[in-house]
């Protein structure tokens, strides 16, 4: 018996110890958190070692877990049916409240795109599968849940021409007619990765201004929308603070940007924009400037990080880190006067804090009217995280919050 009793004691400690992360007591469920974000990290970790081994790519490793647990066939229930289809050639899961009020009755319409670093998740995974049948069933709406395609296989720009196809698509007349959705009333959102296509397609669709048909409103969820700089003062502040991590995020743009992810410690450095590095304009400089943009009570006792000098020509040789397309908080002010209201939502222990809050002021020094909702207790991915068995009371308060917003603005 003695062994065993040693070997489960010996189990239990590096079992905390692997769990077991400082967190600050103002996170919603430190010890949920912990446990969720060890969960997590083993799956990054079983990743990284079959890469390592030359097994697989490590996102296809964690892609694979992901679709064996968490990706659900297109069920209808009662009051909403679910159909996974092709909106001009990107899959698509669509969400449709069965609700008969009365004959042409129009309803709402929002398109959503998931988030994942660009390269994990699906519209069809059960998280943002319950979001979305919640979304159809309080706001009367047709929910449009974009599968745009992912890294590695796809970089940028091949995403955002996906996500600004499918909402091209979706806002065509004979669409929304075949719906039953008023062109009036229809909204773009998405969460992290998603939240930064929705800013960049309805960016896009602005400057041009082709489509008939515009979103009325854009909601936000935790965005992320710059790779100039990755020292704001969120990123300091929570740079090891649970599920997304700065180095974490960094190795995200660089698999989105087809950058070489040999480059993270560089980016995290700041070395790409150090002050010596020419490519950088000033204009560009100024637009994630967070010692202007962001209020005082954020920037609390941080620093700016720009080095005097840097080590390589990163942004001349992944210029898309300076494409509005792909960091939307870089586009020109008479681009955001013409984009519709705006939602966004921001989450205190997330790195990508910073980067939706610059961007609300932004879009407010551009005459947009912006709601600001920002979570104390939140951390980055809160919102998602309202089904059990991972449920945080932020992530259900949180929800509710953005599909009333959408209820009152829409
Ligand atoms: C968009 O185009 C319409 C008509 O084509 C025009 O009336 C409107 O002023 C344009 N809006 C912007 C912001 O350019
Ligand atoms: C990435 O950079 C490393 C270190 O500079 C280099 O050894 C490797 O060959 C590069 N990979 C690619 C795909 O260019
Ligand atoms: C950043 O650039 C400086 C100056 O060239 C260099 O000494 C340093 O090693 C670089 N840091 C990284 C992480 O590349």
């Amino acid at each position: 018996m003695k062994p065993f009793v040693t070997a489960t004691l010996l189990l239990s400690v590096a079992a905390a110890y692997y769990i077991y992360l400082p967190l600050p007591n103002t996170v919603c469920e430190p010890w949920k958190l912990m446990i969720l974000d060890a969960v997590f990290r083993s799956f990054m970790h079983m990743g990284d070692l079959a890469h390592d081994l030359g097994l697989s790519h490590h996102i296809h490793v964690i892609n694979y877990i992901v679709s064996k647990v968490e990706v659900k066939g297109p069920q209808s229930s009662k009051t909403v049916q679910v159909t996974d289809t092709s909106f001009a050639g990107v899959q698509a899961r669509v969400f449709e409240p069965t609700t008969q009020v009365k004959e042409h009755h129009l309803k709402r319409g929002v398109v959503y795109f998931h988030g994942g670093g660009w390269a994990m998740g699906s519209g069809r995974m059960r998280s943002y599968d319950l979001l979305c049948r919640n979304m159809a069933e309080e706001l009367d709406a047709v929910i449009v849940s974009v599968d745009y395609s992912l890294a590695p296989e796809a970089h940028f720009p091949q995403p955002y021409y996906d996500a600004l196809k499918a909402a091209t698509f979706f806002l065509r007349p004979e669409v929304l007619a075949q719906y039953s959705v008023d062109p009036k009333r229809v909204a773009i959102s998405g969460d992290s990765s998603g939240g930064n296509l929705a800013a960049a397609v309805v960016q896009q669709m602005a400057a041009e201004n082709k489509t008939s048909t515009k979103f009325k409103v854009q909601a936000l969820i935790y965005p992320v929308l710059q790779a100039l700089d990755f020292n704001t003062p969120s990123y300091q502040q929570n740079g090891n603070t649970p599920i997304l991590y700065r180095s974490v995020m960094a190795r995200f743009w660089l698999e989105y940007l087809n950058g070489n992810t040999s480059l993270v410690p560089l980016l995290l450095a700041n070395n790409h924009t150090a002050l010596d590095r020419t490519g950088v304009p000033e204009a560009a400089r100024a637009k994630v400037d967070w010692t202007r943009l962001l209020p005082q009570s954020f920037q609390k006792d941080f620093h700016r990080v720009s080095p005097a000098q840097g080590s390589a020509q990163v942004v001349e040789e992944l210029p898309a880190l300076l494409d509005v397309r792909a960091a939307p908080l870089l586009a020109e002010e008479e681009v955001l006067r013409a984009v519709p209201p705006a939602y966004i939502m921001t989450c205190e222990h997330d790195v990508l804090r910073d980067d939706g809050l610059m961007y609300a002021q932004r879009l407010e020094e551009a005459g947009v009217a912006v709601t600001r909702d920002h979570y104390e207790d939140g951390f980055h991915g809160c919102m998602v995280f309202s089904f059990w068995p991972a449920k945080f009371t932020v992530g259900t308060r949180s929800m509710w919050n953005y599909i009333r917003w959408l209820q009152e603005h829409l």
